[in-house]
């Protein structure tokens, strides 16, 4: 049974976040060595957690391979992490999929990096929308033209995916934050790991780069229990719904939009982020 909690204007499930939680969140002391991930749900979390795990162990694979992703890189306002984050040591791989202004203040007032990883928001409605099938803490989505009217407004649980790209998109003047794109993971898995490490002012060290390809492909990461949810009981994740690790390709959304949902689309995005400088741009066509 979805049970849906209300936190700064946005829905959020209610089965992985209490009002204590995301207080606990929007208050979280952060310490200068801190990487924070920031995404909007199904832009490629899971993928930057593998990659910086990966970076931070000098490439050795063990970690990646037995500890679940969430402690590696706990949400700071799940309910379930917080153990994790307690126990976390210095430097801390952090996770979050709130909107900036709910961090930003604590944000601002620590020298915590952050890693923001964006992806093509038509792609993301496609995935959110399947996600929404095995995930059973949010609410049954319904059609895919109803979800995408939902995503469209921001009614979903996370909000609107407009708000959540220039909200922090708004901070990169006044936080230390790099921009990235699923889609440059894709073209370029290798150079934006060298753009990482030099943000992060961590070398790579030999041998990081070859396993990075050969553990944070799609293959192997479709393979890692500790990577793919598969371990989440059914009642949590019910994987015979569906795939966490589910096709990992740029431009699902032409198999998923008519004419008429991607000519809404374009409208709405144009509304949106036409005056909106994207570091990097998606093809929308
Ligand atoms: P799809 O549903 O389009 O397959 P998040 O981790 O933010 O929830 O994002 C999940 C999405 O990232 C899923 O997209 C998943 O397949 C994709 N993903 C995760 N790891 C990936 C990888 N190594 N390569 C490509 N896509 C990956």
């Amino acid at each position: 049974m979805e049970v849906t909690e209300t936190f700064a204007g946005i829905a959020l499930p209610g089965h992985l976040h209490t009002q204590e939680s995301l207080g606990f969140a929007a208050a979280f002391a952060f310490r200068p060595t801190d990487v924070l991930i920031a995404t909007y749900p199904k832009s490629g979390t899971t993928w930057m957690q593998e990659i910086l795990t990966l970076m931070f162990s000098l490439g050795d694979a063990r970690p990646a391979k037995t500890i679940p992703n969430w402690e590696r890189a706990p949400w700071l306002e799940q309910i379930y992490c917080r153990e994790a984050l307690r126990d976390t040591e210095t430097p801390r791989l952090l996770t979050t999929h709130m909107p900036a202004h709910v961090l930003a203040p604590a944000l601002q007032r620590s020298k915590a990096k952050v890693i923001y990883v964006a992806r093509n928001p038509k792609d993301v409605a496609v995935s959110f929308y399947h996600f929404h099938h095995l995930a059973k803490f949010l609410p049954d989505p319904g059609s895919f033209d109803a979800f995408l009217t939902q995503f469209l407004e921001g009614t979903v649980h996370y909000g609107s995916w407009f708000d959540h790209v220039k909200g922090w998109l708004g901070q990169r003047h006044l936080l230390d934050i790099l921009y990235v794109t699923y889609e440059e993971l894709h073209q370029d898995l290798c150079g934006t790991a060298q753009r990482l490490s030099t943000f992060l002012g961590c070398p790579l060290a030999p041998g990081t780069l070859a396993a990075l390809e050969q553990h944070c492909s799609f293959a192997a990461m479709r393979e890692n229990a500790m990577a793919n949810y598969s371990l989440i009981p059914p009642e949590i994740m019910d994987h015979s719904q569906g795939r966490f690790m589910r096709k990992g390709v740029v431009g699902d959304w032409r198999d998923h939009f008519s004419p008429q949902q991607n000519a809404l689309f374009n409208q709405r995005y144009q509304e949106e982020m036409g005056d909106v400088e994207l570091p990097t741009q998606w093809p929308m066509a």
